[in-house]
């Protein structure tokens, strides 16, 4: 499951420490490349030598090591990394991460990285139970950082308590875990769109809207690596660097009807994340409209695509980008469009939206509603991705 994932592992000022060593071991032994960040902190309880000597890979101990290719570390590793695990976490790193506190470089990485975060929490078990890192762990479960423990046993000053870091066993298999979801889309077919269209008015101008385009590259990036095999029919896209689906670029609603629709029979799956124009110019002109001819616009509606697919034939997912009445909207187009799930999302939420890297959205189907909180656009992909699998038999 994990041979040649990228796997940060940041160990801090903990006792617990010395069980992250046999963790470095055990993921190197699963083939993944271990990167191991340390605070000064974990310094006091373990070596650097021990992790570069069972990684193969420099230790990072700070901002200016300058140890990778790009010389600025914590940004070579967030981007490489696919996934990153802080064991242990002790309550002062747990604080920073909630807040982002980037004085050293664990925090670093994980501000720049897209990759998921398992955090090992290790600590005093009155230290645990304090509202302070209670209610900083909460912060980071609502940022969707998976934690894991800690559990019940002997703490290092002798009393009995929560506040043991998960036995490097159980967290590896937790990461394993993390990673073996990814391949429940094997033998899939999917079309993912992605981005706005463009309806030319003359031939310098055009009607667009503001989609980025995020989303759908995440889900397309998320069912590439559970195994589909995707197809990504995309408009504008604010970031085209997307690797391993097939990309066909269209401009117009049109274009992005036909290139469906002469797909649509050979596959399973059709998830619409692009942003359709809803309307295109009656009588497109030809030659650049001077100022003093226009006054207004004839406009005619585009097909709805979505609509128009046999719903018996495919999984179709669609969104509702509204700004209001959110709820009320998903559940009509749920049944207008024919979909097994329409994923809704309030564009007015701040950090939400068109062109952000986060997303906070709701799962409408014919079972009810799940709300989610704001994370990740690449999250909210494998959510997505985790209800659409039910609908597949
Ligand atoms: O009706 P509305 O445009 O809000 O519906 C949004 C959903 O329908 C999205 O999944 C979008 O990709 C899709 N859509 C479509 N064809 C259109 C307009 C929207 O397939 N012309």
């Amino acid at each position: 499951m994990i041979e040649n994932k990228n796997i940060v592992l940041c160990v801090t000022g903990s006792i617990a420490a010395y069980k992250s060593i046999y963790l470095a071991s055990s993921l190197v032994k699963e083939n993944a490349n271990v990167q191991v960040i340390m605070t000064e902190a974990a310094l006091e309880f373990v070596g650097e030598a021990s992790f570069s000597g069972i990684t193969h890979n420099p230790v990072i101990t700070g901002y200016y090591d300058r140890k990778s290719k790009l010389g600025i570390d914590h940004i070579d590793i967030a981007k490489k990394a696919d996934l990153i695990v802080v064991a242990p976490a002790t309550a002062n790193s747990i604080a920073k991460i909630a807040l982002g506190i980037s004085s050293e470089p664990i925090v670093g990485t994980i501000l720049a990285s897209k990759a998921p975060v398992l955090i090992a929490p290790a600590m005093d078990g009155d230290m645990y139970n304090s509202t302070q890192v209670q209610n900083n762990l909460k912060v980071l479960e609502n940022l969707s950082v998976k934690i894991s423990g800690p559990e019940k046993g002997r703490l290092a000053s002798g009393i009995e308590e929560f506040g043991r870091m998960t036995e490097p066993d159980k967290l590896l298999s937790e990461i394993e875990k993390i990673f073996s979801k990814k391949k429940d889309y094997n033998n899939i077919k999917a079309i993912v769109t992605a981005g706005g269209t463009i309806e030319e008015i003359d031939p310098v101008r055009f009607i667009s809207n503001k989609s980025s385009g995020k989303m759908g590259i995440a889900i397309a990036e998320a069912l590439r690596d559970r195994g589909a095999k995707v197809t990504l029919i995309h408009g504008n896209l604010s970031d085209n660097s997307i690797i391993g689906v097939e990309k066909i670029s269209i401009k117009s609603a049109e274009d992005m009807t036909n290139e469906i629709q002469n797909r649509v029979n050979y596959f399973d799956l059709i998830i619409m994340s692009a942003a359709v124009a809803d309307y295109k110019i009656k009588n497109k002109f030809n030659q650049k409209i001077k100022k003093e001819d226009i006054s207004h616009l004839e406009l005619e509606r585009n097909p709805d695509i979505l609509k128009s697919i046999d719903g018996s034939k495919i999984i179709k997912v669609g969104f509702a980008a509204e700004t209001e009445n959110l709820i009320e909207n998903a559940k009509k187009k749920l049944s207008t469009k024919d979909c097994k799930l329409i994923v809704a999302n309030d564009i007015t939420l701040p950090g939400s939206g068109f062109g952000s890297d986060e997303n906070k959205a709701t799962l409408v189907h014919n079972k009810g509603c799940e709300d989610l909180p704001l994370m990740k656009k690449s999250e909210l992909a494998h959510k997505i991705l985790d209800k659409t699998k039910s609908f597949i038999k």
